[in-house]
């Protein structure tokens, strides 16, 4: 059962946020300007995204890209991603990790995004991951929480 803040909220968001997998179409619906919202990302060319969109899908359930589609303007309100790693300890585990969760703006504060997030988690425990993992600032801990994430260990960054 998906979050909500009251059940009419619930309702009406559920119908107002349609959550599916990222098509082809959406880069005209607003996938560059809400991937902005979460760090410096230059609109991408078709040719890009499309390219982009081919390698990703090769990978098939191994990463998802779900989006929050708005029923009544059609344009992109939330966006988030999964990857499944497959790993040789525990037996040939697999570990999900949540990466690129974002919620345009002006739609923040309504449980598109813990929806979305619960998605993504769903998404990783159905492929048989034994947790999912996320890195995220200290600011977020909070709403990761109510996601029913625990904080454990620390993150560690190399960049180039
Ligand atoms: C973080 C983000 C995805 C949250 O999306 P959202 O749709 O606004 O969050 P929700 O409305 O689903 O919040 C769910 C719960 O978490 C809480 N919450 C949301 N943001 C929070 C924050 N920054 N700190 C603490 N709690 C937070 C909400 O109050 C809500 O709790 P409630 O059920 O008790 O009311 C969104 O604010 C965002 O896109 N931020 C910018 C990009 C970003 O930082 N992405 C994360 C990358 S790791």
């Amino acid at each position: 059962m998906e979050h909500s803040h009251t059940p009419a909220a619930a309702e009406a968001d559920g119908d107002a946020y349609r959550i599916r997998p990222l098509q082809l179409a959406d880069l005209s619906k607003g996938f560059c300007d809400l991937l902005a919202q979460l760090s410096p990302s230059p609109p991408l060319t078709e040719d890009a995204f499309r390219a982009r969109f081919a390698e990703l899908a090769a990978l098939g359930a191994d990463h998802l890209v779900l989006v929050a589609e708005d029923a009544a303007t059609g344009q992109l309100a939330a966006a988030g991603a999964v990857l499944v790693e497959r790993k040789f300890i525990r037996r040939c585990g697999l570990v999900g990790h949540v990466e690129d969760v974002v919620v345009g703006a002006a739609t923040r504060g309504r449980g598109l995004g813990e929806r979305l997030v619960r998605r993504l988690v769903e998404h990783a425990k159905g492929r048989g991951c034994y947790k999912v993992i996320l890195n995220c600032t200290p600011e977020l801990r909070g709403f990761y929480a109510k996601c029913g994430f625990v904080e454990k260990n620390v993150q560690m960054g190399l960049y180039f």
